[in-house]
C-alpha cells in the first residue's frame, strides 16, 4: 500500500468528526443567542420587579437591613415617592475620610451665606477633627435595631400638648436651637440625647448631650473649633457666644452634602435652603428606625411661633420654603414613614 494510501486510510473514521464540530459550535451560538433573547425578554417583561429588587437591595445592604420595630422608616410599603427622594448612601455627618467636598457642593455650601474672611476649607476640617471626634457615626441600622427618635421643634403648639413623658421614651431625643426644656418639662420633656445648632441659635448643652452643629458657611466650623479652644469668635453676621459648655467628645458636624442633598432631594430647590428643623427630620430619617415629630406647625397667620419666647419668622416670607416643607412632611406622614403629633 502505497504511502498516500496509508494515510487516508488512518484519516477516513476521522472524517465525520471533523464535520460535527461546526456543527456543535453553531448550535451552541443559537443556544446563547436564544438565552440572551430570553433574557432581555424577562427583563423587559418584569423590569419594574427588577428595578424595584435592585433599589430593595442597595437600601439594605447601606442600612443592613430592615428594623425591629413594627414600622421602619426603610419599609418598602412604597416605592417611587420615597425611594426616589431618600438616599442611603449620602454622608449625613462629616469626618476627615468624607471631608473633602464635591466642587458642586462645596460651591453650593459656600453660597449660603457670606464669608468674609478667606480660609481653606480643608484646613479647618483638619483642625476640627483634631480637636472632635474623628468618627463613623450609626452605621448599626439592622433587623435587631429598633430605634425610635423624637424631633422637637419649637413650635408654640406644644404648648399645654403634655407630650413631655411621650416623648422622653423615645431612645434619640433630637431638639433644636435654643428650644429648653427647662420650665417646659410637661410639655416637651426633659431628656435631649441630640442638640442641632448652628453659631447664632448655640445654646448650652448636658455632658450627656451631643451637640451637633449645622454649619451654614465655614466660619460655622471655625466658630465651633473656637468655642471649645482659643474663644476668639465671637462674631459671624451677629454677635455669637464665644463659647458653650458641652461635651467636647460627643460633637457631630452635619455634612454640608447632607444639607444639599435636602434641599434638592427632598425640597426640590423650593425656598433659599431648608429651615433648621426640616434638615433635622432629614436627618432623623437617615439615623432612626422610626421617627415621631413634635413641636412643628405655624400659627394660622403663617407664623413660626415659640413655645419659649415671643418671636415670630413668617415662614413663606423666610429663606426657606415653608409651604413646600409642610407639604414633604404630610407625603411622609400619609406615607406612614413619620407621624405628626401636632399639639395644641
Ligand atoms: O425657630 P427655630 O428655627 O428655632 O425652630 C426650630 C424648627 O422648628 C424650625 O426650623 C421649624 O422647622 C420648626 N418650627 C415650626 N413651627 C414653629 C416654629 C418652629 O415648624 N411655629
Amino acid at each position: 500500500m502505497s504511502a498516500a494510501k496509508q494515510q487516508m486510510r488512518i484519516l477516513t473514521p476521522r472524517q465525520p468528526v471533523e464535520i460535527m464540530v461546526p456543527f456543535t459550535k453553531q448550535r451552541s451560538s443559537y443556544i446563547t443567542a436564544l438565552f440572551t433573547f430570553g433574557i432581555i425578554f424577562l427583563f423587559m417583561l418584569f423590569q419594574n420587579a427588577v428595578i424595584y429588587t435592585f433599589l430593595k437591595t442597595s437600601v439594605d445592604s447601606t442600612r443592613g437591613g430592615l428594623c425591629a420595630c413594627d414600622k421602619c422608616v426603610t419599609d418598602l410599603n412604597d416605592t417611587d415617592w420615597f425611594f426616589m427622594r431618600f438616599n442611603p448612601t449620602v454622608p449625613f455627618l462629616l469626618n476627615r475620610r468624607n471631608g473633602v467636598l464635591r466642587s458642586d457642593v462645596y460651591r453650593w455650601w459656600t453660597g449660603l451665606q457670606t464669608e468674609t474672611n478667606k480660609v481653606t476649607y480643608t484646613d479647618v476640617v483638619d483642625t476640627l477633627f483634631s480637636v472632635f471626634p474623628d468618627e463613623e457615626h450609626y452605621s448599626d441600622a439592622g433587623p435587631d435595631r429598633c430605634r425610635t427618635c423624637a424631633v422637637v421643634g419649637n413650635s408654640g403648639n406644644l404648648l399645654r400638648s403634655h407630650y413631655g413623658p411621650i416623648i422622653d421614651l423615645h431612645d434619640f431625643v433630637i431638639r433644636i436651637n435654643k428650644g429648653p426644656t427647662e420650665g417646659y418639662e410637661k410639655d416637651v420633656g426633659s431628656k435631649t440625647t441630640h442638640r442641632i445648632l448652628y453659631p447664632e441659635s448655640a445654646v448650652d448643652v448636658d455632658n450627656s448631650t451631643h451637640l451637633v452643629l449645622l454649619p451654614f458657611k465655614i466660619k460655622d466650623m471655625r466658630w465651633l473649633i473656637s468655642a471649645f479652644t482659643t474663644k476668639h469668635i465671637t462674631r459671624t453676621y451677629i454677635r455669637v457666644r464665644p463659647t458653650v459648655n458641652a461635651n467636647r467628645d460627643k460633637v457631630m458636624i452635619i455634612h454640608p452634602e447632607f444639607i444639599k442633598y435636602v434641599y434638592e432631594s427632598w425640597l426640590q430647590k423650593h425656598g433659599r435652603y431648608p429651615s433648621t428643623g426640616f434638615i433635622t427630620l432629614i436627618f432623623a430619617l437617615h439615623i432612626c428606625d422610626q421617627v415621631d415629630v413634635f413641636g412643628f406647625g405655624a400659627k394660622s397667620d403663617g407664623n413660626w411661633h415659640h413655645y419659649f419666647d415671643t418671636s415670630l419668622t413668617h415662614f413663606s416670607r423666610s429663606s426657606h420654603g415653608g409651604d413646600f416643607e409642610n407639604k414633604t412632611m404630610n407625603e411622609l406622614l400619609l406615607l406612614n414613614k413619620i407621624s405628626i403629633h401636632k399639639g395644641w
